[in-house]
């Protein structure tokens, strides 16, 4: 980025005409399409969902985070255009960030079609002698952002320095959580021009308050984003492992937490029935996949994916036992799994354990429903049934905390306890006081606790 270029970008953040593009406009898209038009900024949004697009023009937020609920621009409002054509909206835009899914297939290798397909569609429309800032925000490993898109530019005759400037900087809030919002959270830069990362310091410093950094190149930002995931999976593994040794041993997994958290350096992690959502059961295969690209064993990264992804198993296998000590047989149970979404006062079903959970129970002959107040009956494979309100769960053999929702928490446990057919309860989050609940009558069983 040639010095005047950097000056005249400075001034136009200073003074509010920078225009910002965002292509894609889910969980990450959408917040940050708004954070930036809050903070002031001409803002082109874009979705190759119709519905999607639809929906964001309607004033509506089409994610499961009910932090978006309230905050989506009404139609006409100035500063604010949303479209599926990447085609018409790069043009308009300065920097054009992109947040597309990276998900894995089903071999569980890095899908990056999205991220290919909508570079190319920004190369395709960016003006030549533009030097359009691009900036990647989905989650990769280490070496994406150019393995995938500079052979497109390549391709298409584009000229860094002139037409374009490539940079990455991964999205780190959580959705749900209104204190890690788009604009609380603190963001680092890669990018091998140190004047384009730094203008997209100043930049990003206007939508967040808390720190943002130019860590240097693309490849440190895009290994930063990918190791806080794995870290996350490592630690919940271990936690989950210790959940399936101490109950052979005849101990509750929490009271050793608790006992080993006195300890000034120990970091507390809880277990639970699983890990979901679309990074942390997915981060780790991208950076699984990148050390077996450079012949490097990642041995840890993949016994923590191996412990995290089999605990849906491994509870399935538990509650049959318990149903077994309670004298009863698979084939005439019925179980309710207590929410479904892979995390709390969210809506958002993806990756969750809970479906694993439910498939493994349900080819064990079990019956299984599901009640989700931040869910839609629409969201649920066919074999489970959906309980739309608790007054109708009538008949159950076992419920079961899978989400520590409010509403699944904070139900009222003595009217559900009138009726259950047995009063078996799994605390898969290890949330609840289980001793209250025993003492009104539950027979409480919960993950790392011995039956
Ligand atoms: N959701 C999170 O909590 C979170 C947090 C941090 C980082 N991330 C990462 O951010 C990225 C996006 O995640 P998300 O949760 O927002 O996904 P999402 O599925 O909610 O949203 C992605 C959106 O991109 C749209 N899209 C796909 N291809 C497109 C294209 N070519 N042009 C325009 N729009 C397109 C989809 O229709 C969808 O609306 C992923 O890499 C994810 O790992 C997610």
């Amino acid at each position: 980025m040639p010095m005047a270029l950097t000056a005249a970008f400075a001034t136009k953040i200073s003074d509010n005409t920078l225009s910002v593009g965002i292509i894609g406009l889910g969980y990450v898209g959408l917040p940050t399409a708004i954070g930036f038009h809050d903070a002031g900024f001409e803002v082109w949004g874009v979705d190759v969902s119709q519905r999607t697009v639809d929906m964001v023009m309607a004033g509506k937020n089409p994610t499961g985070d009910p932090d978006v609920d309230d905050i989506v621009p009404a139609p006409g409002t100035e500063r604010w255009h949303i479209t599926t054509s990447t085609a018409e909206a790069v043009p308009h835009c300065d920097v054009v960030l992109v947040t597309v899914p990276t998900p894995i297939t089903h071999d569980l290798k890095p899908d990056l079609s999205y991220v290919e397909a909508a570079g190319r569609a920004v190369f395709e429309a960016i003006p030549k002698g533009s030097n359009t800032i691009v900036v990647l925000e989905s989650t990769v490993y280490p070496g994406v952002t150019a393995q995938t898109w500079m052979p497109i530019v390549e391709e298409l005759g584009l000229i860094i320095g002139e037409d374009l400037e490539i940079a990455y900087c991964p999205e780190r809030f959580n959705p749900g959580d209104p204190a890690h919002g788009v604009r609380q959270v603190a963001r680092v830069i890669g990018c091998s021009n140190p004047e384009v990362g730094e203008a997209l310091v100043t930049l990003y410093s206007k939508l967040t308050s808390e720190d943002v950094r130019y860590v240097g190149k693309l490849e440190v930002a895009e290994a930063a984003k990918v190791i806080e995931n794995v870290q996350r999976d490592i630690n919940i593994a271990l936690v989950n492992e210790l959940a399936r040794i101490f109950p052979a041993l005849d101990v509750d997994v929490e009271d050793v937490l608790s006992a080993a958290a006195t300890k000034w350096n120990f970091h507390r992690y809880t277990p639970g029935v699983g890990v979901g959502g679309h990074c942390i059961p997915v981060d780790p295969y991208y950076m699984i996949q990148r050390a077996a690209d450079v012949g490097v064993p990642a041995g840890l990264i993949t016994a923590a994916r191996a412990v995290n992804r089999t605990m849906p198993n491994h509870v399935a296998q538990v509650l049959v036992n318990i149903l077994w000590k309670a004298g009863l047989s698979a084939e005439n149970t019925k179980i309710l799994l207590l929410g479904w979404s892979y995390k709390a006062e969210v809506g958002d079903p993806r990756e969750t354990p809970a479906e694993p959970l439910a498939e493994a129970l349900h080819e064990k002959g079990i019956a299984v429903a599901v009640y989700d107040p931040h869910l839609s009956s629409e969201e649920m494979p066919d074999h489970v049934e959906w309980v739309d309100s608790l007054d109708m769960a009538e008949g159950y053999d076992m419920a079961v905390l899978v989400t520590a929702h409010k509403a699944c928490v904070e139900l009222d446990w003595a009217s559900l306890l009138q009726q259950m057919k047995t009063p078996l309860l799994y605390d898969g989050r290890r949330v609840l006081d289980l001793s209250r609940l025993e003492a009104i009558g539950w027979d409480v069983h919960a993950v790392g606790r011995p039956n």
